[in-house]
């Protein structure tokens, strides 16, 4: 298959930064293995991998901060796939296993849905919420559900609650923490599933219905219990512009000591 240079590079900088950063294995080993959650099987990076790797500091940012300013909400979108299904759960399994999260417990769970399999989300979607938006207003609802529903697919992200109990037995002095930890990690999966998706040419948009759908959502792919909905991140092929965006000026944001 064709790969844009925009793709190549975030498939690049996705490669290299994960061999850069992996942490020693017997770290994993050390946080897992006081967890009262079954174990996960472990993989490791091969060294063949590691030799791939260029030392970070020889890299710019630049392609990967142009990707970022890429990135938009695009509605509506349509069916049409710039890429293959296969290529788009390339790039959602690469980024699952190597965006960090605390303590490297890995708590993020991930949901592809392509086709009927997707339109069925939507239905779902469309289902709970009839039941709940007054009659007058269901129209506008409907014609944005309707909107996902004729897109190309859905990412679904979960946090995994056994995952993050685990971390709270294992570690009380930050028990309160283990949640909101595991909330950012998948917050930084969907931003660079997004990014990637962008990347490689098609349009997203990031949604939010649970946790109305939750129940149907396990019920209908047999998810396990503990697997709790997050986000729903909406793909397809891009059928127009992104609307306009303002900024809040960045120095009002950042303020930089010592430079
Ligand atoms: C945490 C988070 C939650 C969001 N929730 C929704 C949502 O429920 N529905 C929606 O249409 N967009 C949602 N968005 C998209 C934002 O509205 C959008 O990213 C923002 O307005 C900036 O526009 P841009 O994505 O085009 O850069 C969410 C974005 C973030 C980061």
């Amino acid at each position: 298959m064709l790969r844009t240079p925009a793709a190549s590079a975030v498939s690049s900088l996705l490669t290299r930064q994960s061999a850069a950063f992996l942490p020693k294995p017997q770290t994993t080993l050390r946080c897992l293995s006081r967890t009262s959650a079954p174990r996960p099987k472990l993989v490791t990076q091969s060294p063949a991998q590691k030799t791939t790797a260029r030392p970070i500091a020889t890299m710019s940012a630049t392609p990967l901060l142009e990707l970022i300013k890429a990135r938009r909400s695009y509605y509506p979108l349509s069916k049409d796939l710039p890429i293959s299904k296969e290529r788009i759960s390339e790039i959602v399994k690469e980024a699952t296993l190597h965006v960090p999260s605390s303590f490297n417990a890995q708590p993020t769970r991930v949901v592809v849905l392509f086709g009927a399999e997707h339109e069925k989300l939507w239905d779902i979607t469309i289902e709970v919420l009839k039941g709940i938006v007054p009659e007058d207003s269901w129209k506008a609802t409907g014609d944005k559900l309707n909107m996902f529903k004729a897109s190309g697919g859905s990412v679904l992200f979960f946090d995994d609650e056994e995952t993050v109990k685990g971390q709270q037995t294992a570690f009380p002095l930050y028990s309160d923490r283990f949640q909101p930890w595991a909330t950012q990690a998948n917050g930084m999966l969907q931003h660079t599933v997004w990014v990637a998706l962008e990347a490689e040419g098609l349009g997203a948009n990031l949604q939010h219905y649970n946790p109305l759908i939750d129940q149907k959502v396990a019920a209908q792919w047999g998810l396990p219990a503990s697997w709790k909905l997050n986000a729903q991140l909406v793909f397809g092929g891009k059928t127009g512009e992104a609307g306009e965006k303002s900024f809040i000026p960045v120095d009002d944001r950042v303020k930089v000591f010592g430079a």
